[in-house]
């Protein structure tokens, strides 16, 4: 049994470890400034804001917030434990692993844990064996051709049998400690007498995998019609959680590199007779709803989940839910579709009828997540009346507002704006009162720039290539219209080198015209003087947590700014970077008076009722300036 590792191995290993080389063995890092960057393994992204820092040997994903040193992104990405992960960076750098003398205790515990799964793998072993070797698997033998199985199935699945009778596995393994550990993982079980039988008796057996293919838990079978429960499933236990754990999800990524999406079915026998027509990405939540966690376990995986139903009520009942927990999940990229099944048909009886190529012509037509749940809606409000598309509006809100905010979140709004006849702003402002959330800028002080002499060349956006207007971005609920330009290059600099921060003069900047980007970057800029710890990972953190994460991740994440840096042959890095940002707020300081009289200019042209004459006398004042 091997002991503890010792605390001062582990800070020798990391000291040994590269992580860029860790992590650029397993995922595509591009280097770009100081930094490595990719699109980060553990959300689905389109542009890099993963990244990956070599003299901190940290990784950070400005987009989902993954952060760790290489054991965590051994123990993430190679789904490995702590020790297996530290074995794995041992063997890469070629020492062994020095283990300390443990405790009894300890050594107890361990050789617990490992008794569990090592039992159920001799558990599943034990039924598969049944199932050709029994004197009494005739039956069961019978049933398993009848229901079409083929031997590779039923091998690959470790299908088994649970011969009839109270004790087989007590009796197979005789041991006293294992039928303790037995009665833990639920293979046995306890009347109230004290009485202890095996909790499986005359049943098909279904072994259930953990991701790495630990036989976790078991689902069987009964083999006639009279027999109840028809499926009998393993308890909670320490090594099983019905809630998170996917039958089949070992199999499928056993059997696929790659999914274009992954199918979720409802039962045991719908995956391994999808798997035996070829339909290899198909998993079955285990007789629970689908919850958010397996949701988020397979957006991980693929980026497309087909949730297929019956098309009877329980079918539609059960889809309901699942919508209710993708919602949360769906970011932008995301897919979700359902595939209702035709009366009376399950996915076991329909590729066995219609084939591979009949069952995938189904997947392909199945109904998108977005129209399922305008379907769903309108079930609940007939929008044929007025007050029907009154009551579709405030429903549909609670649902469309789980979504996180993306494209996706903006077109289910427009599509229900385009149901009820009532603009979004109309629908979203009688949902919630519109409040503001970023404080207005205090009047302005005395100016104590801390800028040089302003510099020509960045007198005007012109000097950099115009990047289009980012129209939707939010501050803790209040959309925003955020320029992109000098301000984001502003954002970018200080996400990367938040200590500079500390030197800008926060009244400079509220001293801008009270825009939108004017106001986040003042926010940006006094949330990081307050930040606790000027170091990126931690700023960058602390910003999201007051509701940045969705306005930022795309500053931080975008490239340009590192591309820059780098032609730039600069010697410190954050030196130029200050003298970046310093030249990009003397720049907003020269652009302000324009930026004043464009957004006056705006707000005369929309009859903006809270425009007063102190405003209108200065858009004339500024109008003066401008002609002379
Ligand atoms: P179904 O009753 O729809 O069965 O249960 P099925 O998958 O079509 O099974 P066959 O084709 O009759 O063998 C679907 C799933 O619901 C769970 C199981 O996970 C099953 O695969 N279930 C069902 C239970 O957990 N217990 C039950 O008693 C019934
Ligand atoms: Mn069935």
């Amino acid at each position: 049994m091997a002991g503890l590792i010792p605390n001062d191995f582990i800070d020798t290993l990391l000291d040994r470890t590269d992580i860029i080389e860790v992590i650029g063995h397993r995922i595509d890092l591009k280097r770009k400034g100081k930094d490595h960057w990719a699109c980060c393994p553990f959300h689905h992204e389109n542009s890099p804001s993963f990244s990956v820092n070599a003299s901190k040997q940290f990784y950070y994903c400005f987009g989902c917030g993954a952060s760790g040193t290489a054991v965590k992104f051994l123990q993430e990405y190679d789904n490995l434990s702590f020790v297996e992960a530290i074995e794995e960076l041992a063997r890469s750098a070629g020492i062994e692993v020095p283990r300390e003398e443990i405790s009894e205790k300890s050594k107890q515990r361990q050789q617990q844990r490992r008794t569990l799964y090592d039992l159920m793998g001799s558990c599943a072993d034990y039924y598969a064996h049944q199932l050709y070797q029994h004197p009494n698997a005739t039956d069961v033998q019978q049933y398993v051709l009848d229901r079409g199985l083929s031997p590779e199935i039923v091998q690959t699945y470790q299908i088994g049998f649970a011969p009839q009778g109270w004790d087989n596995l007590i009796q197979h393994f005789r041991s006293e400690p294992t039928n303790r550990a037995l009665l833990k993982t639920g293979m046995l079980t306890q009347n109230e007498q004290g009485r202890v039988y095996d909790r499986f008796r005359h049943r098909l057996m279904f072994p259930i995998r953990d991701i790495k293919g630990r036989v976790i838990a078991f689902g069987g079978r009964v083999m006639t019609p009279d027999e109840k429960p028809k499926y009998l499933n393993s308890p909670e236990t320490p090594i099983f959680h019905k809630g998170h754990e996917l039958y089949g999800l070992y199999e499928a990524r056993k059997a696929l590199k790659d999914f274009d999406n992954i199918i979720i079915v409802e039962g045991y026998m719908d995956v391994v007779a999808l798997a035996q027509h070829g339909v290899k990405n198909a998993v079955a939540t285990l007789g629970t709803a689908t919850s958010e966690t397996h949701v988020q376990r397979l957006f991980k995986l693929s980026s497309e989940i087909v949730f297929c139903f019956d098309g009877d009520n329980a079918g539609r009942r059960a889809a309901v839910r699942a919508l209710s927990n993708t919602l949360s999940e769906l970011k932008d990229g995301l897919q979700a579709r359902f595939l209702f099944l035709p009366e009376g048909e399950d996915p076991d009886s329909l590729v066995r009828k219609e084939g591979f190529n009949g069952f995938m012509q189904r997947v392909k037509k199945a109904q998108s997540l977005p129209d399922f749940l305008f379907q769903h809606l309108q079930t609940q409000a007939d929008v044929s009346r007025l007050d029907g598309k009154a009551k579709l509006a405030s429903i549909a809100q609670g649902w469309i507002d789980k979504v996180p905010e993306g494209f996706i979140k903006q077109l289910l709004y427009s599509q229900l704006s385009s149901l009820v006849g009532l603009s979004v702003e109309q629908i979203q402002s009688n949902y919630t009162p519109a409040q503001p959330m970023i404080e207005a800028p205090e009047p302005p002080p005395q100016a104590d720039y801390w800028m040089p002499d302003p510099i020509d060349t960045y007198s005007n956006d012109d000097h950099y290539p115009q990047r289009p207007r980012t129209n939707h971005h939010d501050i803790s609920g209040k959309k925003l219209n955020v320029r992109i330009g000098f301000v984001h290059r502003a954002l970018a600099w200080l996400i990367r080198f938040p200590m500079l921060a500390e030197q800008v003069n926060l009244s400079t900047i509220r001293k801008l015209p009270a825009q939108d980007d004017h106001l986040l970057l003042a926010k940006v800029i006094e949330l990081l003087q307050n930040a606790p710890k000027k170091d990126v990972y931690f700023a960058f953190d602390y910003l999201c947590q007051h509701g940045l994460r969705e306005t930022l991740a795309p500053i931080a994440a975008s490239d340009y700014l590192w591309l820059e840096a780098a032609n730039e042959d600069h010697q410190d890095e954050k030196e130029f970077a200050r003298r970046e940002l310093e030249k990009i707020i003397t720049a907003l300081t020269h652009r302000a008076p324009d930026d004043e009289y464009e957004s006056l200019k705006k707000r005369l042209n929309e009859r903006d009722p809270s425009l007063t004459d102190t405003d209108k006398q200065r858009y004339r004042e500024l109008l003066k300036q401008r002609k002379q």
